[in-house]
C-alpha cells in the first residue's frame, strides 16, 4: 500500500492554516497566535486558537485540533481521503492514482466509473441538442427562454430525445454496464427485464462539481407537462442537499465580489449569468441546508438569497435564517415582485434592475422580524407570540455586539423596553442551560484536580519547548514526578524516541502517540507559549533533578522503614532534612 505522505506534505507546504481557517472562522491576532469562536462547539469567548508557527489549530474549550486536514475533515464532516482530495484540488496538488487504502480505492473506482458514464451521457445529450432535426424543438425552446449559445456551451446544456432507448442504446454501444448506468441514475430497469432512459424529451442541465465532473442531471420538459423537472436520484456521486448548481463556474466571481447570490432554479442561475451577475448559484429547489452554507462561506462573507414573493418563498426565507445564524454567514433576503422569479425579472429589468433589487435586500434578521410582525396582531398577545419566536433566534447569534443591535431593533419595532428583552432573553437561556451549569461545575472540578498536575504540565512544557533538556531529564528518571497518565505517555514517548534516535523533534511526535488525548495534550502544549524563558531553562532542569532526588529519598525511607533498617533510615532522614529545595545533595 502506498502512503499519503507526499501529496499530504505538498499540501501542507502550499496551505497556510491561518488563511484556510480564516475563510471559515473570523480570526483575530493574539500574540503569536490567532483566536476566534470555535466552529465546533458553542462558545461566546474565543478559545479556538490557530498557530501559524506550528500550522495547527486547537480549541481549548472542546479540545478539537490538528492540522489543515483535521480542520477540513471536522468542518466538512468528511474522511481523510476526501479531505486530501479537496485540499489537493484547492492547492493545485496532483494526487497520483491508485494511492491509498483498499476500501477507499474501491469507492473511488466506483465514483470514477460513474463520472465516466455521466460524461458520456452529457456528450450524448449535447450531440442530440445539436442534431439538425431531433434537437430543433429544444433549441427553439432555449431560444424562447433567452438562453444564449454561449451559456448553452459553457454549461453544457443538452437534450434528451423523445425515445425510450436513446441514451440506453448509446451507452450499450459504448460498452457501459447497465448496472452502472442505473447507479448513475440515467437508466431505469424495466420490470420485465431490460432498461429504458430516465430522461425523455427534456432539456438537460448537467450538474458539475468543482472539478468540472458531472455528478448528476436535471431535465426540463419543453411544455407544461408534469413533472416540470426531473433530477438524477441520490447516487454515490450526487447529493442534492449539498449541491449548488453553478458553483463550478461562479466560485471565482463569488470570491472577487465578496458575496454569493443564491437563487432556486437552473434557469434563474443561467439568466443571471447571462447578464453578467456571475456570483450566482442555485439550490435546485431544495431548502438551504447547513452543508450548502458551509460550502459557500469559504468563498465570501455574505450571501444574498433571492426569494419569490409568494408564501412559499417567504416561508423559505424565514426557515433559512437559523441556518445562516448557526453557520455565522451574514445573509440578506431580496424579495422579488409578485409573479416574478429571478429569471423573468432580470430578463425584464436587466442587470441594473436586478442589482437595485439586491442592493435593497434587507438583512435576514430584519426580514424575519418584519415578516413575523406582519403575520401577527399588534395586540399584546400578538407581540408575545413574535417575541417567543425571536428569542431562540437571538440566542443563535454568535456575536454579542450583533445581539445588542438586534435587541435594540426588536425593542423599537415591537414597542417594548430593551431591559425587558434582555432579562427575558437571560431567563430563556437559563432554563435552556441546565447542561451549562453542569459543565461549569465540571470545569471547576477539573481545575482543582489540575493543581496537582502543575508539575506534570511544567515538565511537559519544558521538554516540548526545549527538546535538548530530554538528556538530563531522562537520565534523572523524572518520570517518577508524573501523575497524569496522558502526560506520562507523551514523556515516555519523547524519551523513547530520544533513546532510539539520540534526539527528538516535536514535529513528528504526534504520529508516535497512541492515544487521542495524548495528541490533544501535546498540541495544546505546542500551541501554548513556553513557561520558561531561555535563561531559566538550566535552573528549571536542576530543580526537576532535585525534586526527583527528594521523591526517591522519600521512597527509600518508606522501604527502610518496612525493612526495619534503622541505620539506613537515619541516614536517609538526615539527607531529607538537609538543604532547602534547590540545593544539591
Ligand atoms: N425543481 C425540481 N423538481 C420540480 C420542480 C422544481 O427539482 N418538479 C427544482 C429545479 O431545480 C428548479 C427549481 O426547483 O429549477 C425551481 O423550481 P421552479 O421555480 O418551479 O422552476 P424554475 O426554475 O422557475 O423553472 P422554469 O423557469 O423553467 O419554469
Ligand atoms: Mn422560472
Amino acid at each position: 500500500m502506498m502512503s499519503y505522505e507526499s501529496p499530504k506534505d505538498e499540501i501542507k507546504r502550499a496551505a497556510d492554516i491561518v488563511e484556510l481557517i480564516g475563510q471559515y472562522v473570523q480570526l483575530k491576532k493574539a500574540g503569536r497566535n490567532y483566536v476566534g469562536l470555535c466552529p465546533f462547539h458553542a462558545e461566546k469567548d474565543p478559545s479556538f486558537t490557530v498557530s501559524p508557527e506550528r500550522q495547527t489549530f486547537h480549541c481549548f474549550g472542546c479540545k478539537k485540533g490538528g492540522d489543515v486536514f483535521s480542520f477540513w475533515m471536522e468542518y466538512h464532516s468528511c474522511e481523510f481521503p476526501e479531505a486530501l482530495r479537496e485540499l489537493a484540488e484547492r492547492y493545485h496538488v496532483t494526487i497520483s492514482k491508485g494511492f491509498s487504502g483498499d476500501a477507499w480505492r474501491e469507492k473511488e473506482a466506483l465514483k470514477e466509473a460513474l463520472f465516466n458514464i455521466t460524461e458520456k451521457a452529457a456528450t450524448y445529450f449535447q450531440m442530440e441538442l445539436g442534431h439538425n432535426v431531433r434537437g430543433k424543438a429544444a433549441r427553439e425552446y432555449l431560444r424562447r427562454r433567452s438562453v444564449s449559445k454561449e451559456i448553452v456551451s459553457e454549461f453544457r446544456l443538452g437534450y434528451a430525445p423523445d425515445k425510450w432507448e436513446g441514451l440506453t442504446s448509446f451507452l450499450k454501444s459504448r460498452k457501459v454496464s447497465m448496472d452502472m448506468a442505473v447507479q448513475a441514475g440515467l437508466v431505469v430497469e424495466r420490470k420485465g427485464g431490460g432498461h429504458y432512459d430516465r430522461f425523455r424529451n427534456r432539456v438537460i442541465f448537467p450538474i458539475l462539481d468543482l472539478r468540472q465532473q458531472i455528478i448528476g442531471f436535471g431535465g426540463r420538459v419543453l411544455d407544461d407537462s408534469l413533472p416540470k423537472y426531473l433530477n438524477t436520484p441520490e447516487s454515490p456521486i450526487f447529493h442534492k442537499g449539498e449541491t449548488l448548481y453553478g458553483l463550478h463556474a461562479s466560485h471565482q466571481a463569488i470570491r472577487q465580489k465578496g458575496r454569493t447570490v443564491i437563487v432556486e432554479g437552473y434557469m434563474d442561475c443561467l439568466a443571471l449569468r447571462k447578464y453578467g451577475l456571475d456570483e450566482v448559484v442555485a439550490t435546485l429547489g431544495t431548502a438551504l441546508t447547513d452543508r450548502h452554507i458551509r460550502k459557500l462561506k469559504g468563498y465570501a462573507p455574505e450571501a444574498v438569497v433571492v426569494f419569490d414573493s409568494d408564501e412559499a418563498g417567504k416561508k423559505a426565507a424565514l426557515k433559512s435564517l437559523p441556518v445562516f445564524l448557526n453557520e455565522g454567514l451574514s445573509a440578506r433576503a431580496a424579495l422579488l415582485p409578485d409573479g416574478h422569479d429571478p429569471d423573468s425579472f432580470i430578463n425584464e429589468k436587466g442587470a441594473d434592475g436586478f442589482s437595485r433589487l439586491l442592493d435593497k435586500a434587507s438583512f435576514m434578521f430584519d426580514f424575519f422580524l418584519e415578516q413575523k410582525l406582519k403575520q401577527s396582531d399588534s395586540d399584546v398577545e400578538g407581540k408575545v407570540r413574535v417575541l417567543k419566536e425571536i428569542f431562540p433566534v437571538l440566542g443563535l447569534l454568535h456575536n454579542d455586539a450583533q445581539r445588542a443591535l438586534y435587541v435594540r431593533r426588536v425593542s423599537e419595532r415591537v414597542g417594548i423596553k430593551e431591559d425587558v428583552i434582555w432579562s427575558q432573553l437571560r431567563s430563556v437561556r437559563k432554563t435552556r442551560s441546565e447542561k451549562s451549569v453542569e459543565s461549569n461545575l465540571r470545569q471547576q472540578l477539573a481545575a482543582s484536580r489540575a493543581e496537582k498536575r502543575v508539575s506534570d504540565l511544567q515538565l511537559l512544557n519544558l521538554l516540548v519547548h526545549y527538546p535538548h533538556t530530554a538528556v538530563r531529564l531522562a537520565e534523572c528518571e523524572c518520570k517518577v514526578l508524573l501523575s497524569d497518565p496522558v502526560i506520562m505517555e507523551i514523556v515516555e514517548t519523547i524519551f523513547e524516541k530520544f533513546g532510539l534516535e539520540g534526539q527528538h523533534s516535536v514535529e513528528d511526535l504526534p504520529e508516535s502517540l497512541k492515544t487521542e488525548s495524548a495528541r490533544n495534550r501535546l498540541r495544546e502544549t505546542l500551541i501554548e507559549p513556553s513557561y520558561y524563558p531561555e535563561e531559566t531553562v538550566e535552573q528549571a532542569v536542576a530543580e526537576f533533578e532535585e525534586k526527583v532526588k527528594r521523591v526517591k529519598i522519600s521512597a527509600s525511607i518508606l522501604r527502610a522503614r518496612e525493612r526495619g533498617d534503622i541505620e539506613d533510615l537515619n541516614r536517609l532522614l538526615k539527607l531529607k532534612a538537609q538543604g532547602p529545595p534547590g540545593s544539591h545533595v
